[in-house]
């Protein structure tokens, strides 16, 4: 009997763990930068949060949810995103009692039951922030400027973000109109779905990725000519302040997002090596989904990178694996086996990383896992070296060997972590003592 993992979700291990844990790790510090705290908050949520907050006619809801009745008879969804959530534990919370603004960040898996293609996954994980309570546009450049941080300190470059402004209540309802009038005089032109958005969701008539509607589509109205002057006004100093800090933006009329609680500033960062699922993070602004959730009205604004999305442009990038152990110890016989167990031990402790070998396995054969796992050091203990307590020891690096006296082992180890704790997992001067010392 052999288990297979389920359509559309993957194992992350090693080489790719290693772009992974880079990625949570620059990000982490960066919020740290900008005052932003981790929150925590369930994947699982009732539904209708979902329904209500990203929206019913949204193909998330529509289509791509996985949702279960569960023993007490709830309809309960895996989180296809981290932003309703987030909003939730907010207001359940009280979190805006927290003085303003109030600054989280999140990661973690999120499920949708999409088609599952390059870069486009069932279970997906994303590192997301969440801004509440300043409605100026000086906060959405903030979270850019994170953003663009996080993706420099990654090395990526050549990154452009798409931004444009959905506009508010107040405006929409008027170009959604003028979109209207634009698609009927041609909707039998345009693919089925563009003709089933037509009825449902026409802000996504313009997100459409089959090219003939693309073209059909060049001479739309676009959204930021209908948006109010305050609209106009919010979308304006975005772009100043921008440029103001050397964030490399274009304008985007078209661009629009997949789920319906966005407010004026909307954003894409996009790769062109990914092909058509080709956006990396995403966000915008959301004012009114922490009141339409029952809280105080309260501006907000965020955004989640796509962490496999991330992996796959870093892919050849060596330089984020973790360092192969600094310390193997081969050992010969029982005794010799207890003798490795502890000694390894106390060489963690000054803060080395220490495999040992295997029981039963020749010398020879110890050595060459060593070799294969690319250890500096090899220290091996057979029968004859317990009874002196002076150990061989190889550099597998240049070739050289010798013995040392167990404690002089310890002894100097625990010098070295006294002196400087950062430097007794620098294996260079693990092996500079061990050639001193010989
Ligand atoms: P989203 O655009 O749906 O926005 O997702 C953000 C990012 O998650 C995408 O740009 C993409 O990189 C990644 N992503 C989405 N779906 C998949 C998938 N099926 N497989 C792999 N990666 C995927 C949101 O989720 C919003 N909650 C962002 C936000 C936060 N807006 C405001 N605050």
């Amino acid at each position: 009997m052999q288990f297979n993992r389920v359509k559309g979700v993957h194992d992350i291990y090693v080489p790719e763990i290693y772009l992974y844990q880079k990625i949570e790790e620059v990000a982490r510090s960066v919020f740290s930068l900008y005052g932003f705290k981790e929150i925590i908050i369930p994947v699982i949520e009732f539904t209708e949060l979902f329904q209500r907050g990203i929206g019913g006619t949204t193909d998330i809801v529509e289509k791509e949810m996985y949702t279960f009745i569960d023993k007490g008879g709830r309809s309960i969804t895996l989180r296809p995103e981290g932003t309703a959530g987030v909003v939730r534990a907010y207001i359940e919370n009280r979190l805006y009692n927290m003085p303003p603004p109030q600054k989280f960040f999140y990661s973690g898996p999120m499920f949708r039951y999409e088609r599952p293609q390059a870069g486009r996954y069932r279970e997906f994980h994303q590192i997301g922030v969440e801004a509440f309570g300043a409605s100026h546009p000086i906060m959405d450049v903030e979270i850019m400027l994170l953003l663009n941080k996080i993706l420099k300190s990654l090395d990526f470059k050549n990154l452009t973000f798409e931004i444009n402004s959905l506009g508010c209540k107040g405006c929409r309802p008027l170009y959604k109109k003028v979109l209207l009038d634009f698609f009927r005089k041609r909707i039998e032109r345009f693919c089925s779905d563009c003709q089933r958005r037509f009825i449902h969701n026409p802000l996504r008539l313009l997100d459409c990725k089959v090219p003939h509607c693309i073209d059909e589509r060049a001479n739309a109205p676009q959204i930021t000519d209908f948006i109010c002057d305050e609209c106009k006004g919010h979308f304006e100093r975005l772009k100043e302040l921008l440029k103001t800090v050397g964030i490399d933006f274009s304008h985007n009329p078209f661009l629009v997002r997949g789920l319906d609680y966005y407010t004026r500033t909307i954003f894409e960062v996009k790769s062109k090596s990914l092909g058509t699922q080709n956006a990396i993070a995403a966000g915008g602004r959301y004012d009114n989904l922490v009141k339409e959730f029952g809280g105080p009205p309260t501006p907000a604004t965020g955004f989640a990178i796509g962490v496999e999305r991330l992996m796959s442009l870093m892919k050849n990038n060596k330089e984020y694996e973790s360092s192969s152990p600094n310390v193997f110890i081969a050992f010969l016989g029982e005794k010799a086996e207890s003798e490795a167990l502890k000694l390894s031990e106390e060489l963690r402790d000054t803060g080395l990383c220490v495999e040992i070998g295997i029981p039963g396995k020749s010398l020879k054969s110890q050595l060459r896992i060593a070799d294969k796992l690319d250890a500096e050091i090899v220290i091996m203990i057979g029968e004859d070296e317990l009874s002196s307590s002076t150990y061989k020891w190889k550099n597998l690096k240049n070739g050289k060997e010798g013995t040392t006296v167990r404690e002089d082992i310890l002894s100097l180890f625990n010098l070295m972590k006294k002196r400087d704790s950062q430097s007794v997992n620098n294996v260079n001067r693990t092996i500079l003592w061990i050639e001193e010392n010989r």
